[in-house]
């Protein structure tokens, strides 16, 4: 036993092992070591770790709590072994680390652990002189499919949600040095495009040889529709075109392709404001393989016809509610699309996971399609992970849907110029236009408008509706971004004040070593290394609110510090009289801790606002 021991404790020991970890996953490891090693018939229990609120010094910093599992399973064996006798044996097994300081058992039989200082110190040191380096997780091909607006009919604010929330999954998991793909399953092949194809021939013969002035492609939408309803002989030639489309006749591409350009140059727009990378690859995309994937489940005699359509049950049951995957008239829809897109994801793409961002109004679509593709093998549930990250609705001010005064959808266009506006008041009411140049304004009005409206979006767990609110947003006193960027810059602010040099950290770090002495500074070093397993679980979960959590939480934290210890020490006429360089590396490291979470919630920090 005693060598066991020892080999799991060189492994685990190494200076640095552990400077990027997430020190949860790593003390369950210690802990599932533990159990292996003091009672081999459990080594298989998963492992409790939950960290103590960093209020109670006293209890620790974490907490395993598995001896009161472990003395239920023992009682069920008709062993009598009590949770403290069973914390004190895990105790005892524990390999040593160089996270854990020491470990107590208390109460009715939790292990606590105390971190230490000194791997704190040297955590946070190295991190100051390579950079926040990501924790260490198994690497996959991940498609994220989000934003996914529609041709012709407006982008709206719930395609604003999946824009903002997916935009920060792909920087999560890229970050995770995941292999992503972003990609934009924009609605480009519905039948509405006979429609405008037949009215841009009409209004717009020469559409061929000229691009045509469509800029407001909604009225443009508006007007063929009207007619659709309303003339027999336009509604032949739109049905018409949707076949002539779908089989490729050259004139029907070449509009199609000069309709989709109208939305996609607004799309565009939104996506640079926001500061959104993604791929596009629309419905039209798949048509080859809407015809195979239609191929593959007749083969696979998993079609039904049932008045005229062919549907596709997810189940053997037949219960729920059937894919229509051919319609009456020989058409693909929505669900045949996503078959073929789910396919092409897992054989072609070869991903092992893929995300939809796509609102809570979908899930029973994304669940059939998931059960369906999982029926006729295409996913592989051992091998394959699929999420529906689904959201709720977006609310105005009095709780109801979101609109303009009027009642019409809101343009995005418009509720961004909107957040510019506002942001540049806000700005100007604390004068801040007397003391910034007009670039830094200028950059502190975007990174506060687009901030504002993309954290507003993220802090709240997305399974629920939320209300859209400027004010709320832009309140410096809330969980906003308004809050968290000055207060970031205020920590930047402080080595810039100190009088000398931060710049090259690296070069502080050789004569300057990080001490945790004062309780608010040790307070702040753990909350910082709590990073990595915030990190660990947006990703495990996809919801990004505890990142923002944790970014309030540090900014807390680090004014509870900078209220009690000093960092630059000045005389009465306000001169310098000493700087805490060891304290200003805390304040440099908390800048680096946020300006890492900024970057993954979409928010860009300014040095100066
Ligand atoms: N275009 C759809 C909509 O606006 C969203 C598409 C989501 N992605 C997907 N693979 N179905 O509702």
């Amino acid at each position: 036993l005693q060598i066991i021991n020892k080999s799991i404790a060189e492994e685990s020991t190494g200076a640095n092992s552990c400077a990027n970890c997430s020190i949860t996953e790593h003390l369950e490891s210690v802990f599932a070591q533990a159990i292996a090693l003091a009672y081999p018939e459990y080594s298989k229990t998963p492992v409790l770790i939950a960290p103590v609120n960093t209020g109670s010094a006293k209890f620790g910093d974490y907490q395993c709590n598995n001896a009161m599992g472990l003395a239920k399973k023992f009682k069920e064996a008709g062993i009598n072994k009590s949770p403290r006798e069973i914390a004190t044996e895990l105790q005892r097994h524990c390999p040593s680390s160089p996270l854990i300081d020491k470990l107590e058992v208390a109460g009715a039989g939790f292990v606590n652990v105390f971190l230490s200082k000194a791997f704190a110190a040297e955590a946070l040191s190295s991190m100051l002189r390579d950079g926040i380096k990501p924790p260490s997780v198994p690497r996959k091909r991940v498609l994220v499919d989000f934003s996914s607006p529609n041709i012709a009919k407006q982008m709206h604010v719930g395609h604003l949600r999946s824009t903002i929330i997916g935009e920060s999954i792909c920087r999560l998991l890229e970050f995770l040095q995941h292999d992503v793909l972003r990609i934009n399953h924009l609605g480009d092949w519905g039948t509405q495009f006979g429609m405008l194809i037949a009215h841009l021939e009409d209004r717009f013969p020469n559409y061929l040889n000229e691009s045509p002035p469509i800029h407001d492609l909604q009225l443009f939408y508006k007007e063929s529709k009207l007619r659709f309803d309303e003339d027999e002989e336009f509604k032949k030639r739109a049905y018409s075109r949707v076949v002539s489309l779908q089989n490729g006749t050259p004139n029907s591409i070449k509009a199609w392709e000069l309709i989709c350009n109208v939305s996609r140059k607004e799309f565009q727009t939104i996506y640079e404001r926001l500061d959104v990378t993604i791929q596009e690859r629309g419905e039209s995309f798949y048509q080859s393989r809407m015809l195979s994937v239609v191929e593959l489940l007749r083969s696979k005699h998993l079609l039904e016809t049932d008045d005229g359509r062919e549907i596709m049950w997810p189940d053997e049951t037949k219960t729920g509610i059937p894919l229509t995957i051919v319609k009456s008239d020989g058409g693909f829809t929505y669900d045949t699309s996503d078959m073929a897109a789910i396919r092409h994801r897992v054989e072609e793409e070869k991903c092992t996971w893929i995300i939809y961002v796509v609102d809570a109004g979908q899930s029973t679509h994304f669940n059939t399609i998931f059960k369906a593709a999982e029926r006729c093998a295409i996913l592989n549930p051992s091998v394959h992970r699929v999420d529906h990250v689904q959201f709720g609705v977006v609310l105005g001010e009095d709780g109801k849907k979101f609109k303009t005064r009027s009642g019409d959808t809101v343009k995005l266009s418009d509720l961004l110029d909107e957040g510019m506006k506002r942001s540049l008041q806000q700005l100007e009411s604390r004068g801040r236009e007397k003391v910034l140049t007009p670039q830094e304004l200028k950059d502190a009005q975007e990174a506060v408008a687009y901030g504002c409206i993309k954290y507003a979006d993220l802090r709240h767990n997305r399974v629920g509706d939320y209300i859209f609110s400027f004010d709320k947003m832009l309140d410096d006193r809330g969980n906003t971004a308004v809050y968290l960027l000055y207060t970031y810059t205020r920590i930047c602010s402080i080595a810039r004040n100190s009088g000398e040099d931060f710049t090259d950290v690296a070069k502080v770090l050789s004569t300057v070593s990080i001490e945790l002495g004062h309780e608010k500074e040790w307070k702040l070093a753990k909350t910082l290394l709590k990073m990595h397993d915030i990190f660990i679980k947006c990703s495990k979960e996809l919801f990004l609110h505890f990142l923002c959590e944790f970014c309030y939480e540090v900014c807390a934290v680090f004014t509870e510090f900078y209220d009690s210890c000093y960092c630059i020490e000045r005389n009465k006429a306000g001169e310098i009289i000493g700087v805490n360089r060891s304290r200003i590396l805390l304040c440099e490291a908390t800048a680096a801790v946020l300006r890492q979470s900024f970057h993954i919630l979409g928010l860009k920090p300014v040095v100066k606002m």
